[in-house]
């Protein structure tokens, strides 16, 4: 029989590789590796049970929030609180930084998530997932807790991943050694290394955007479009359009099949251009690990992973794949400001 390794295990033999481990990392993991096995099982259910709908309310950006967002946000929130190593957690759900009461335990790292990413997709029994970012806090540890902690550049990311809620539930992350994705065998309980060093194929064949709102683009994003859907592109033929609509659905296909995934500026509002995606707890994660897939992740012009946030629930353009396919949009992008400036 194959050789079966867990992601406990995994994590464990990591461990061991890092000078001055504490084992506070491995404790963190496997209160998100339970969590993600209970948010599996209510999303197995969601079809079933009364977790199914809409609350009525809307969350911190005005988004109507539906019971199982709010259910994983629970989860997340109560068990990662417990693993005793954190100082602070963000989330997508939560309009503040959400700090560890004084009565726990406490640690150095930080954990910003979005909760349930795809929620348009619930009631539709369409792949659905949990994004996380891990940073260590960077000021003093005795003294208060400051904003320049949770608000890290993508760069200082310690970990990165996402569990996708799909025909099985997947686990994929980094730790900065490469990625590896791990597949729940509900029949033992465990994640069981699948897919070890992923590596997203250089030349990708598929775009993945929401094509609908292409007349609210710039004109780059709409040349870079033109490009991958022309037959004198590098592929020598259209690409092919791929888009669920949750974006760890979008960004695993990518990772595996090679691609491209862009959620573009929208100009409807020109005087406030921004892209949908938040950087803290979408953008930067998938930035992370597309890179360490030796792939790319830029806003156009800007590596995604060097931005300085700036608040909790900034939002960015995002282009985020395969090398050659974003080297293009960036080249482009480029292309466009230089022509900006000479005019
Ligand atoms: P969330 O469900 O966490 O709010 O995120 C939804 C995001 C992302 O998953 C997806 O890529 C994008 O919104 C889809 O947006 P459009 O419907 O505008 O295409
Ligand atoms: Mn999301
Ligand atoms: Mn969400």
């Amino acid at each position: 029989m194959a050789q079966q390794v867990t992601v406990t295990e995994h994590i464990l033999l990591h461990q061991k590789m890092v000078p001055g481990a504490t084992g506070q990392f491995t404790r963190l993991f496997n209160e998100l590796v339970l969590s993600a096995k209970i948010i599996s099982r209510a999303v197995n259910k969601a079809g079933l049970v009364d977790v199914l709908g809409f609350t009525g309310e809307v969350n911190v950006q005005g988004e109507e929030v539906k019971k199982l967002d709010e259910y994983a946000n629970r989860i997340l929130i109560h068990r990662l609180a417990r693993s005793g190593v954190l100082c602070a957690m963000a989330s997508e759900e939560n309009a503040d930084i959400i700090e560890v009461p004084e009565s726990l335990p406490r640690g150095e790292y930080i954990i910003i998530f979005d909760p349930l990413d795809g929620s348009s997709n619930i009631d539709v029994n369409v792949n659905i997932g949990t994004i996380f970012s891990i940073f260590k806090r960077r000021s003093d540890p005795d003294a208060a807790l400051m904003s320049g902690d949770v608000l890290q550049k993508g760069s200082e990311q310690v970990a990165a991943g996402y569990v996708l809620y799909g025909s099985s539930t997947m686990l994929v992350f980094t730790c900065g050694d490469g990625v590896h994705g791990f597949t729940h065998d509900p029949s033992v309980g465990e994640f069981i290394l699948s897919h070890p060093n992923i590596r997203i194929p250089e030349q990708g064949k598929i775009y993945s955007v929401n094509e609908g709102y292409e007349r609210y683009w710039d004109r780059q994003t709409k040349k870079a479009l033109a490009y991958f859907k022309s037959p004198k592109n590098a592929l020598r033929k259209p690409y092919s359009g791929r888009y669920i609509g949750s974006l760890v659905a979008d960004f695993h296909r990518n990772l595996l099949y090679g691609g491209i995934f862009m959620y573009p500026a929208d100009l409807r509002d020109p005087k406030k251009p921004t892209g949908k995606l938040r950087l803290t707890c979408e953008c930067n994660p998938m930035a992370f690990l597309v890179e360490q897939a030796g792939g790319m992740a830029t806003d156009g012009l800007n590596r995604i992973l060097d931005i300085e946030p700036e608040h909790l629930h900034q939002r960015v353009p995002f282009f985020c794949g395969s090398l050659n396919d974003v080297r293009m949009v960036q080249e482009i992008f480029e292309a466009e400001s230089r022509r900006k400036k000479k005019k």
